[in-house]
């Protein structure tokens, strides 16, 4: 963790505003790759996580967006209205849980609303290594679209689609239909949109392999309650109980075992913890198709328990 200024603060769409971070005494940042994003301690305990949408090879700042969302758990309300240009804030290091493919031919990336920030930044990266790609940008209305000006620039213009709902909306089956074999697919945005995309996706036969995806969220239809379950221990053999109203993470933190958390929502995969044996009750929004079915490992912070007992690696 270290401390940035805020250099910049700007008003972007409807509703989104950006932040240009920088080190106070103009030193570079911590290097980082399209799709990366950095956790933001926003100093009333909470850690939420935002994506760079600023070009990789910049060293100089880090920029991220915002909607505002006056009924959030707190980040994006805190941001809006109580941070301001000159303040310090404390970030993390970059981390990338939505790289770009590098054997991909060609790559479809797909933007809904303020999930244009990891995706904007994958755009730029393709563009600047003459990669081939499409973009198609989906939010309500022009109004609610941030970088619309960027996108037109002539380097995207050409490769970007804008489907605004009160204009021209996505006609994602027709973008979909006959999948190369080497042609990704990226897909960032609202819960909705990411499942409108893949589930679109998977209808034309797109291989789990080849769809990437990040969340912004936690489902808000999501239950994080559940029935009661054990927890094993792998390394004691300690056996815990898991209450029907505790995650996972209370019970552990309870006995003193710190697993890394930072959105504990789901979305993050940062207290990604392996199973040894028992079959999760996957909650998250992180893991893959496949990776689910393995069921070899779990997020604490929020998944359960289809089986009376897991035992963890731990
Ligand atoms: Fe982010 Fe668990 S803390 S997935």
């Amino acid at each position: 963790m270290f401390d940035v200024i805020v250099a910049r603060k700007q008003n972007e769409a409807e509703g989104i505003s950006s932040f240009e971070l920088a080190r106070e005494d103009g030193q570079p940042l911590p290097p980082f790759s399209a799709g990366a994003h950095i956790d933001v301690h926003l100093g009333n305990g909470l850690v939420r996580q935002y994506s760079l949408c600023n070009r990789a090879s910049e060293t100089h700042r880090y920029q991220i967006a915002v909607l505002h969302e006056p009924a959030s758990r707190g980040g994006s309300r805190f941001l809006h209205e109580s941070v301001e240009e000159g303040q310090r804030l404390r970030i993390g290091e970059p981390r990338n849980l939505f790289a770009l493919d590098g054997g991909a031919r060609h790559s479809l990336l797909f933007a809904g609303g303020i999930g244009i920030t990891p995706i904007l930044c994958m755009a730029e990266r393709l563009q600047h290594v003459d990669a081939s790609f499409e973009l198609f940008y989906s939010a309500r209305s022009r109004q609610r679209a941030a970088f619309v000006e960027r996108l037109g620039e002539p380097a995207f213009a050409a490769q970007t689609r804008l489907c605004f709902d009160d204009e021209t909306p996505l006609d994602i089956a027709a973008v979909l239909m006959n999948p190369e074999s080497d042609t990704h697919l990226y897909v960032c945005g609202p819960a909705g949109y990411m499942a409108f995309v893949l589930d679109a996706a998977r209808a034309a036969g797109w291989p789990e392999s080849r769809l990437h995806r990040e969340y912004f969220g936690a489902d808000p239809e999501a239950n994080r309650a559940g029935e009661a379950f054990e927890i094993e221990i792998a390394s004691s053999g300690d056996v815990l109980l898991v209450a029907p109203d505790q995650s996972v993470i209370d019970v552990l933190y309870d006995v003193g075992i710190e697993v890394p958390v930072s959105c504990e929502q789901g979305i993050c995969g940062t207290c990604l913890t392996r199973v040894l044996d028992g079959v999760p009750d996957h909650r998250d929004s992180f893991l893959t198709a496949e990776q689910r079915a393995a069921n070899n490992q779990f997020t604490p912070c929020c998944s359960r328990a289809n089986t009376p007992r897991l035992v963890l690696d731990l």
